[in-house]
């Protein structure tokens, strides 16, 4: 599903992945961690394309997207992958459904086809009644939630989400888990999450730790794992 190798990438001096190799499986729920400033937010944008590794290639749904340009990439990106942010970044003038809408008219889908996908999403996700509200008439659970949907809508081979309940209190947190989870056993949905919380983490299928740039075994935050 997705497949990283060799991957390096730099800003100015500072050497920020230092060689990742990675492979993440259909329907795997993986989780990243590791502390502040590790790279993991520049794993997670190379793997979605949002950014260009210095060396290395990335295979994404197949597709080796290592050499492609601007304008095919975020026809890629569009199709193929799905981005949940720690701050919902819905768009403040549009509702829930057409937030949820917008990636399915770009992919060129019909609004009503769109509109549909749309609602069925809003339906699974138990926010049917909350679909002409905007974001700042939905509560931080709600508006993730719908952050969800929107990454859905074009049934992406894999949703990247960067610290998705970060913002979010514990009931919150948990529903949002165990809508992974769900999606996970009902649609073979592929998520790999970088996350700072460890109950999280503990419940994926593969944990990830980054430091420094690299990927470890997880060995070297054994007092992490003790603790938690
Ligand atoms: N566009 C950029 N230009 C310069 N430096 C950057 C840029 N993006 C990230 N960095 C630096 O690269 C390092 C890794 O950043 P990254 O965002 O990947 O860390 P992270 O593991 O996600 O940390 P956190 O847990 O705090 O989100 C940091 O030292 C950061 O300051
Ligand atoms: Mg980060």
């Amino acid at each position: 599903m997705i497949e990283l190798k060799g991957i390096k990438k730099s800003f100015g001096s500072l050497e920020v992945l230092k060689g990742i190799d990675l492979h993440i499986d259909k329907g795997e729920v993986v989780s990243i961690v590791g502390p502040s400033g590790a790279g993991k937010t520049t794993l997670l944008q190379i793997m979605g394309t949002l950014d260009k590794p210095d060396a290395g290639t990335v295979v994404v749904d197949g597709i080796d997207v290592s050499r492609m340009g601007e304008k095919k990439l975020s026809e890629f990106r569009n199709r193929h992958v799905g981005f949940v942010f720690q701050f919902h970044q819905l768009l403040p003038e549009f509702s829930a459904i057409e937030n949820i809408m917008i990636p399915a008219f770009i992919a060129g889908r019909s609004p009503k086809e769109s509109k549909q996908r749309a609602m069925e999403l809003l339906e699974f996700m138990g926010l049917a009644d909350r679909a002409h509200h905007k974001p700042n008439e939905l509560s931080g659970g709600e508006k993730q939630r719908v952050a969800v949907a929107r990454a859905l809508v074009n049934n992406p081979a894999v949703i990247l989400a960067d610290e998705p309940s970060g913002s979010l209190d514990t009931k919150n947190k948990e529903e949002l888990h165990q809508l992974f989870f769900d999606l996970r056993d009902k649609f073979g949905q592929t998520f790999v999450i970088v996350t700072h919380d460890e109950q999280l983490a503990s419940i994926t299928d593969r944990t990830i730790h980054m430091k420094d740039g690299r990927i470890g075994d997880g060995n070297e935050s054994s007092v992490e794992k003790l603790t938690s």
